[in-house]
């Protein structure tokens, strides 16, 4: 699944805004906005300044990534190449295949992560350390 994904296939997913002097309005529908049926949700909160999550990589998950409120980082690898990725608007998504080492940072105060994920939670999917990763991507 994600053996041959690399980090162009990373992309920023414009979602619908919907902008209005009582507030903005955005919204996610799957396989519209997102390629894929969402199975689970979650989001980051209360992170202290400073830390990291989500350094590790996962075989099948296919995630969108917002940032619903305040900004972040996400840094893409899949093995042979890196990228940074500043998200710090509600109406970007973005989009990680399957097989790609991310990791999140530089949380702003009161930032607010949501993750759509393509599959329920497993543990069996977790590739949680980078030697095992590029193994598992022949590298
Ligand atoms: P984890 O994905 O390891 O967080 P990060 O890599 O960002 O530091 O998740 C932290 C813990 O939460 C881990 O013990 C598994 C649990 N968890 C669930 O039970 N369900 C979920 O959907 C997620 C994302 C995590």
């Amino acid at each position: 699944m994600g053996k041959l994904t690399n980090i162009h296939q990373v992309e920023i997913i414009d979602l619908p805004k919907f902008e209005d002097p009582r507030g903005n309005l955005s919204f996610i529908e799957e396989e519209l906005h997102v390629p894929f049926k969402i199975e689970r949700t979650y989001w980051i909160y209360d992170v202290p300044g400073g830390q990291v999550r989500g350094s590790h990589s996962f075989k099948a998950q296919q995630e969108l990534i917002v940032a619903i409120s305040g900004s972040f980082d996400i840094v893409v690898d899949d093995g042979k190449e890196q990228k940074t990725i500043s998200l710090n608007r509600s109406y970007y998504g973005l989009y990680v295949p399957s097989g790609i080492w991310r990791q999140m940072e530089n949380f702003s105060t009161n930032s607010l992560a949501i993750v759509l994920s393509s599959t329920k939670f497993s543990v069996e999917d977790y590739i949680r350390e980078y030697g095992d990763f590029l193994k598992y991507k022949g590298l």
